[in-house]
Order: C-alpha cells, then structure tokens, then sequence
C-alpha cells in the first residue's frame, strides 16, 4: 500500500533529471503536467504525471486548483550569523555605499563583530529560525556559508553550527567555508590570505566548498586565484563571489579554475560570458542582492542564456546585502528584473540550483526522495507573478507533511 497520492494536481512541475546544468535555451524547457498525479511510500517518488486512479494509498490529498513542484534548492546563502544591521538602512539612504561602509568598518565587519562575540548556542538558535523560515517556503536544499569569524575558531563555530542543523532537521546542506570574506581591520589581504590557505587543512573535513569574496578593496584575482588552487589540491571544489560590483575578471577565474559556481556576477565582462559556452560552471544570479544594494543594473541573464551559460537563481540570505531568504521574492525580482520566463525560473531554483551545490535533488521521478512542495496557485506562472508573499501550502519531505501553512485563527 502506498503511503500518499495528491491527485488532480492544477499543474505539476516536473523538471528534467540531468546529468549536467541546464545550458541556454535549455533553461526554458520544463515538463508541466496538467492534472497530474503523484505517488509516494516510503518516502519516495513511486509515481509523478498525468492523471491515474491506478493507485491506492493510506492518504490523499486533493490537488484542485494547486500546483506542485520539486522543493526549492537555495544555492547561496549566509545561513549562519549573529546580529543585525537595520542601522544601515539610514546610511544606505544617505547614498553611502555598500563598500564604503564595508570600508568604514561597518558591513560584513560588523557582523563579524556580533558572530565572534556570539556563542555557538545562540548562533544556532537564530540559524535554526531562519532556517526553519525557509522550509516553511519551500526550500529543502540550502547552501550555507561561514565567512563572519575570519578566524579558524569563529569560522569552524560557524561551520559545526551548519552541520548540527543538517543533522537536526536531516535536509540537503552544503557547507561552505568563506574564511577569504573580508580583511580583517588589523591586517592586510596579502597575510590574510595565506592564513586562510593554511586554515584550509583545518577546514576540509567539516566543509564541501571554498569560497572567496573576489572585489575591489577586498581580495585581488591573483589573491583569489591562489585561494582556489590551494583548496582544489586538498580536495574542496571551488566557489567564488565574483564581479558582484566592479568587472575584475572573476568570471574568468572561475571558469579556468572549473569553478562549481561563480556567484553575483553583475558586472560580469562580455569576455566572461562568452566563456560560459564551454563550461559547466553554474552562473548563481542573486537579483534580491541587487535590489537590496539598490542597483539599476542586474546580471546580465538574457546574455548568459544567449552564451548557452547555466544559470541558477539563489537569495545570498546575509544581514547586509539581501536580507530576505524567501526564494519566491526572488523568484518575482528573477522574472522582473532578469527578464527570465516562469520555466527558466523553475528550472534555476531547482535541478539547476542543486548542480551549483552538488546536491540530488530538484525532480520528482519515480525513484527520487519525496521532498516536495503543494502550492497554493492554480499554475507555474502565479508563484513569480504574485510577489512577496509565501505561496507554499504544504511541504512534503521525505514523503511525510511537515509544514502546513493553513490561515486558521485562534
Ligand atoms: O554575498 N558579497 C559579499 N558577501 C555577501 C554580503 C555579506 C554582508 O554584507 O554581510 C554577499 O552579498
Ligand atoms: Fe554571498
């Protein structure tokens, strides 16, 4: 007997299961069921497509007027952190930049600050809220970087915190560590960076991946370059923050050094771009980044799609520069903003987010672990259209109901 069967799904969203990133136009080409069905027991997929009363299990739930999809994957987030920084927003207001604040000592250093000074506890419980915000939205797959302790006590702190999440909550987690985040105020980049290419050792059995923050006035592309090779020797495959905000190359970089992702990208060059032909790289956008720094500009997506690139859409959830870890924001900043369609969309916040983190997730075949989510929209498009708000009605993981976000009073 099967445990669940949600039947007469509106439209069920069914991403291809591949062995590399969707690339190009490919992006834009997604499987959607109308009246679908979807088998689950024992917490896998035993059946998702068209209409079938073929089966029989212990639990239905009705699909009518819902869509259903593959849980969402955030493949770049800064999970774990102490503080807040709602003081920024009245110097943002003033125009101060978010490098100059960086420059000030404000910014990351700021919350390098509260992160050090936090315990490991009450890193944890604010974590696990934010986390838990996540799940409520529909994301079961979440990258989660370190890069606020700038010091091998306080990044492991941030390290061990992610894992003790993963081992509580049993989701995807990929680890990250950003030890090359900022400089600290009482040294130069120069002798940072060695430090953190030493701490690499320390950190290779607790992380999946090195990343690096690669931008003026923080760390060069020689520095970043130097950063990559080291971890890819100890075994770390490699991610890097890269022309977030000045065009230094780092697209490049990332590309020649077989970079899983290359994260940000705004500024990428039209040299960059082009090379995304030839690669798997995964390009992750975080438009909520630049709509939160306040930019006209954003990723360059329609360009990266032309140049058959992969891309990816993630929210960068940090204190600073996007504080909002609701993917389906992003997803509607996504659609305005870099001018992708509802399919590219789905795709990028699911198969083509779990290549940017090396994760099995992001289709729902027979055979895949039942994480997924009912939505209340009657289609793909209504999700990205209807801004701001949770749509996830019910999240299924590992084939039971976790969350139920029904509007009952007390
Ligand atoms: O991805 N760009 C660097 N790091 C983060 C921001 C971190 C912060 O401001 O605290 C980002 O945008
Ligand atoms: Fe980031």
């Amino acid at each position: 007997m099967n445990d669940l069967i949600i039947q007469n799904i509106s439209e069920l969203i069914l991403p291809k299961k591949t062995e590399k990133p969707l690339k190009g136009a490919e992006l834009g080409e997604l499987k959607i069921v109308k009246n679908g069905t979807v088998v689950i027991k024992d917490s896998k997929i035993v059946y998702a497509g068209e209409f079938t009363d073929e089966y029989i299990a212990k639990e239905t739930i009705d699909g009518k007027d819902k869509t259903v999809s593959p849980a969402l994957v955030d493949a770049h987030t800064h999970l774990v952190h102490g503080g807040s920084r709602e003081h920024e927003m009245s110097l943002k207001r003033q125009g101060v930049s978010y490098l100059e604040i960086l420059e000030q000592g404000g910014g990351i250093h700021s919350t390098v600050k509260a992160t050090r000074e936090a315990s490991e506890d009450e890193l944890f419980n604010k974590a696990e809220h934010e986390l838990l915000r996540m799940m409520h939205h529909g994301v079961l797959s979440v990258e989660s970087k370190s890069g606020y302790g700038l010091s091998l006590e306080h990044e492991l702190k941030q390290l061990r915190v992610s894992k003790r999440l993963q081992e509580k909550y049993g989701i995807n987690m990929k680890h990250t560590y950003l030890g090359p985040h900022a400089v600290p105020k009482d040294t130069d980049s120069e002798t940072f960076i060695d430090e953190c290419i030493k701490d690499l050792e320390q950190v290779k059995g607790i992380a999946d991946f090195a990343d690096i923050f690669c931008e003026t006035g923080v760390f060069t592309i020689d520095q970043s370059r130097k950063y990559m090779q080291a971890a890819k020797q100890l075994g770390l495959p490699v991610k890097i923050h890269a022309d977030e905000i000045d065009p230094l190359g780092g697209l490049e970089l990332a590309i020649e050094e077989e970079a899983i992702s290359a994260d940000h990208l705004v500024a990428a060059s039209a040299k960059g771009k082009a090379m995304l032909k030839d690669s798997d790289t995964v390009a992750v956008l975080l438009p909520g980044t630049t709509f939160y720094l306040d930019k006209n500009e954003y990723a360059d997506a329609r360009g990266m799609l032309e140049n058959n690139g992969a891309i990816a859409i993630a929210t960068d959830y940090n204190p600073g520069s996007c504080v909002t870890n609701n993917l389906q924001m992003v997803m509607s900043i996504a659609a305005l903003k870099l001018k992708l369609s509802p399919k590219e969309i789905w795709n990028a916040v699911t198969v083509n987010a779990a290549k940017a983190i090396d994760v099995d997730a992001g289709t729902i075949e027979a055979g895949d672990a039942a994480n997924l989510v009912v939505w209340h929209a009657i289609n793909h498009e209504y999700i990205p259209y209807h801004y701001g708000v949770n749509h996830a009605e019910k999240v299924i993981h590992k084939g039971k109901v976790i969350v139920d976000n029904q509007f009952n009073l007390m």
